[in-house]
């Protein structure tokens, strides 16, 4: 049994982890328990009472609460907040019952006077030691319930002291900066406002006593599969308790719950290990890949011009690039930006998705041939999202943006975006970008989204108009699932100017993602590391592009990409024939190791983060077949370099390391580790195999 009751509750068990929670006797939900998986039923401790009271203090402010509703004395983050149709901003939450299979638990709620009735949703994925938590609500009664706060979960670390917060967070062109600090004591409040995740926070979260490292450590971690808005409330509370409260961000946000109507939030996930910060990753990794559409498919290396040609493309220009590309050994061509209807600049076009009849005077179709014919798949860019004000769309549905009547229209990239909570919207794409699969032999789609909102407006909306927050979101989902369904065979890439749409739930319709527009090697060593702390190098696409050709070795530039999914972007028609024969030896070498990297075991052994020397190391799930990449960007000389040591080895095995001299224990490696001299931009790969 992995969910036991017990006469003090629920005790939720994963493979090594156990997370308990009870109704204690003043009637509260609250967690009793969250750590390793202890032995014997009667381990995990009672449920907290709240011992004490104060005027200025009651039980809302002392107990680990589940799902804290805003009511009485609570000063705490609650995790619901609702208006009832009389005014009353009060919600009083009775336990009714609970539902238990083997690895879901239901607990049902109602409020004390009004019809609103509250599900907790618990799903346990037991062997990636995770906890999937969400949340409905539905209104019984016959008035319209406003909803203004419904967070999907709150997690409580256990109340041993401080705690320390890793989150990531960036910019364009600077994404997945990992940050980790001492939470202060108040609320740390971490969201994105901008409609879709964002390049500027990530809903990820590790909370740790400060004692972890990579690999040691208990790590509490999770994160909250949604692409819209989102909030991360991590509050030490006066009382020194800590919890993290994830969900739909409720900034400018309300929903009307109308009678009849459920709401349901997004999945939040956690989970414990005292592996360190790379256990809790791996587990992170395992089960994003187990949930993708296509995670047992190995990613093609494919070439993307956009770098090379920007909006110049052209049936002649792109045939060229093909021939280049696939000589090299690539698999698959992708066309970006530029392809359709007027598109020669930003600034016109994105709408329109049709080929642009002047570079491709007979449409895609010669084009694809000439890609198939040279062995390659064909893959193409789109942004159904948005829609220039000079393009045919915007001309004959104006009305179809985001926008406030009163207000100018602001553009970003010259672009404005189209209302996907509208299901005539969503139609729309659906019919054009279904014809588009169907009519041609599209291998791979490139989904990106160039802005981020402004007035966020939704005229004529038929109901509150601040769901567009959520409904949008919904449209996205229901397009691209839409389209998906219909063309199974399609692998989708998922790119908001880079790393701007990483989340657990877009990777149910994406098989990968652009982590970053910035392609320059040294600067991606943080980003691809700070993006592993959540996401596995199997959704990870990397390019190697032209972006510091001339001062960063093309090897090392290739060893950067490889240990993602191995792309190319840059302009292979002014590659000299030792770059070409450069990127034609190491696109092999991937083919060899790509397996070990997209599906294996990842350990970041020396940080990018912290120094300008460091080094990741991928095992296949077997210990047999391993590959390690080092990389030095600049340290002044004389330096001496740390060893390099291994992770996931079986210890009394022996390993050899290709290249280097000696047959040695899996300990030996992993404890004395491997000496790599390099020199300044100096990169290395060398591959790792079992011999016993
Ligand atoms: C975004 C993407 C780029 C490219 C351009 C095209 O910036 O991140 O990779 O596709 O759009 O306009």
């Amino acid at each position: 049994m992995t969910i036991m009751s017990d006469d003090q509750g629920w005790i939720l068990q994963t493979a090594h982890t156990a997370y308990a929670l009870a109704i204690n006797e003043a009637g509260y939900l609250v967690q009793r328990y969250w750590g390793a998986r202890l032995p014997h039923q009667d381990d995990y401790p009672p449920p907290p009472e709240a011992d004490g009271w104060a005027s200025f203090n009651g039980p809302g402010q002392l107990l680990p609460e589940e799902y804290p509703a805003y009511a009485g004395p609570k000063y705490v983050e609650p995790c619901l907040k609702v208006t009832f149709a009389d005014g009353v901003r009060d919600t009083v939450l009775q336990f009714e019952r609970a539902e238990v299979s083997e690895d879901t638990l239901e607990l049902h709620f109602h409020d004390v006077h009004y019809p609103l009735h509250l599900t907790l949703h618990y799903r346990l994925h037991t062997t990636d030691d995770l906890i999937e938590r969400s949340v409905s609500l539905t209104n019984a009664g016959a008035t319209p319930i406003t909803l203004e706060r419904v967070l999907s979960a709150q997690w409580h670390p256990p109340q041993r002291g401080k705690y320390r917060l890793s989150h990531l967070a960036g910019r364009w062109l600077d994404e997945f900066r990992l940050h980790r600090d001492w939470l202060p004591h108040g609320v740390t409040r971490l969201e994105s406002r901008r409609l879709t995740t964002s390049h500027h926070h990530n809903p990820w979260f590790a909370l740790d006593d400060g004692r972890a490292n990579e690999d040691d450590g208990e790590v509490w971690f999770g994160t909250l599969a949604w692409s819209g808005n989102w909030v991360l409330l991590a509050e030490e509370t006066d009382f020194g308790a800590t919890r993290v409260s994830l969900g739909i961000n409720d900034w400018d946000f309300a929903w009307l719950l109308e009678p009849g109507e459920t709401f349901t939030t997004p999945s939040a996930y956690a989970g414990w290990t005292d592996g360190g910060f790379g256990a809790a990753s791996r587990t992170l990794h395992d089960y994003v890949r187990a949930h993708l559409p296509h995670g047992d498919q190995l990613h093609a290396i494919l070439y993307n011009s956009w770098e090379a040609t920007l909006f110049d493309v052209s049936e002649a220009g792109q045939a060229q690039l093909a021939e280049v590309a696939a000589s090299l050994g690539v698999e698959l061509f992708v066309v970006d930006d530029g392809w359709f209807k007027s598109r020669l600049w930003d600034n016109a076009g994105l709408g329109d998705w049709t080929p642009d009849p002047v570079k491709f005077p007979h449409g895609l179709t010669p084009l694809i041939e000439g890609v198939k014919a040279l062995g390659m798949e064909f893959g193409i860019w789109i942004e159904p999202e948005m829609v220039n004000p000079d393009s045919d769309l915007y001309r004959a549905h104006p009305d179809w943006v985001i926008n406030f009547p009163t207000r100018a229209r602001t553009t970003a990239r010259s672009q404005l975006i189209l209302n996907l909570a509208r299901t005539d919207v969503q139609d729309y794409l659906i019919t054009q970008f279904d014809a588009l699969l169907r009519d041609h032999d599209i291998r791979f789609v490139k989904w990106d989204m160039n802005r981020n909102i402004s007035e966020p407006g939704w005229p004529a909306a038929p109901r509150e108009p601040r769901e567009l927050w959520v409904r949008y979101v919904q449209g996205v989902y229901r397009v691209w699932g839409t389209l998906r369904a219909r063309h199974p065979h399609v692998i989708w890439q998922s790119c908001s100017g880079g790393g701007g749409r990483a989340d657990l739930a877009i990777l149910r319709h994406a098989d990968q993602i652009w982590v970053s527009d910035n392609t320059e090697a040294t600067a991606r060593l943080r980003i691809q590391e700070g993006f592993s702390q959540c996401f596995p190098a199997q959704v990870m696409e990397a390019w190697v592009t032209d972006a510091g050709r001339g001062q960063v070795p093309l090897e090392f530039r290739f060893h950067v990409s490889m240990s993602g999914v191995l792309g190319l972007g840059g302009n292979l028609l002014q590659w000299s024939d030792d770059e070409r024969a450069t990127a034609a030896r190491w696109i092999a070498y991937y083919k060899q190791i790509r397996a070990i990297v997209q599906l294996g075991d990842q350990y970041r052994l020396l940080s990018a983060h912290d120094g300008q020397f460091s080094a990741m190391q991928y095992m296949d799930k077997e210990r047999n077949h391993g590959v390690v990449f080092a990389y030095r960007v600049w340290l002044p000389d004389p330096t001496i370099l740390p060893p390099i040591r291994l992770r996931g080895l079986i210890p009394d095995a022996h390993y050899e390391i290709q290249g280097i001299d000696g047959e040695r224990s899996g300990l030996a490696w992993m404890r004395d580790g491997l000496r790599l001299p390099l020199a300044n931009l100096e990169s290395a790969v060398h591959t790792i195999r079992r011999l016993d």
